[in-house]
């Protein structure tokens, strides 16, 4: 089977760094240390509010990285002129509220569809590849195979939120949404909320070419490190493989 990839989400290692206003802990060195411990990717989302990542930490890691970036953004303008300007590797494009506490559902591109139109096919033309997060369901995939984009990524929040018989309802959600987006050609990438405990039947499903991890790894580096938490993720995923 293809290799699944990791992208690591460094977005909590600004958390921190922000709680006091210092450079410490740094997202560029952990996003090193990650691709070190076998990330294939690094992933970031600059929030209109600027709680965790920062301008600055986008154009370091732009300049710094040897590996992808996948931009996390909202569609707005001022975000859209900000990927223009740097030419990620990948932008993931996400719903965004400023009250919520994360990312909660997945981005309506059906509903949507008009709006999105113009920014896909802008991000598209300086060469980003172009995702979209939604939730498993089969009409998003159909409205973001119809705007064309090569990339999904399914919101997995819900799967690992879930409890007793509603996980595997979720489960069979994000199973069925990840064969008809690879059946539509879409790429097909997961995240958000994943753990040792959830990691492995995501990691199991062939259409899943690429996983996005954060929270849960900045929380695991407090017992056992970074480098650690990256390592043993990397190898339950390969091991469901
Ligand atoms: N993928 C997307 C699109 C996200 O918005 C997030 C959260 O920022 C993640 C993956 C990573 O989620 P978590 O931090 O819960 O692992």
């Amino acid at each position: 089977m293809n290799k699944l990839r990791l992208g690591v989400n460094i977005d909590h290692v600004a958390t921190i760094r922000n709680a006091r206003g210092g450079p410490h802990p740094d997202p560029v060195r952990a996003a090193f240390l990650a691709v070190q411990a076998g990330a294939d990717g690094i992933t970031a989302h600059l929030r209109e509010d600027r709680r965790h990542i920062s301008d600055a930490d986008i154009e370091a890691l732009v300049h710094r990285l040897n590996v992808p970036l996948n931009l996390e953004m909202a569609a707005t303008e001022e975000m859209l002129s900000i990927a223009l300007a740097h030419k990620p590797h990948a932008v993931c494009m996400v719903p965004e509220k400023r009250e919520e506490i994360t990312t909660e559902g997945g981005l309506d591109v059906a509903g949507l569809f008009d709006s999105l139109k113009p920014y896909v096919t802008r991000l598209k033309a300086v060469g980003s590849r172009v995702s979209l997060f939604i939730d498993p369901d089969e009409d998003q995939l159909r409205a973001a195979k119809e705007l064309a984009v090569p990339v999904c990524e399914l919101h997995t929040g819900a799967y690992c939120d879930a409890e007793g018989a509603d996980r595997a309802l979720q489960f069979a959600r994000i199973e069925r949404a990840a064969a008809i987006g690879h059946g539509l050609g879409i790429e097909m990438h997961a995240g958000h909320g994943l753990s040792f405990e959830t990691v492995g039947d995501v990691a199991a499903l062939p259409e899943i070419a690429e996983l996005n991890i954060g929270h849960f790894l900045v929380g695991e580096a407090i017992f056992v490190g970074f480098e650690s938490a990256i390592r043993e993720m990397r190898h339950l995923m390969d091991e469901a493989r």
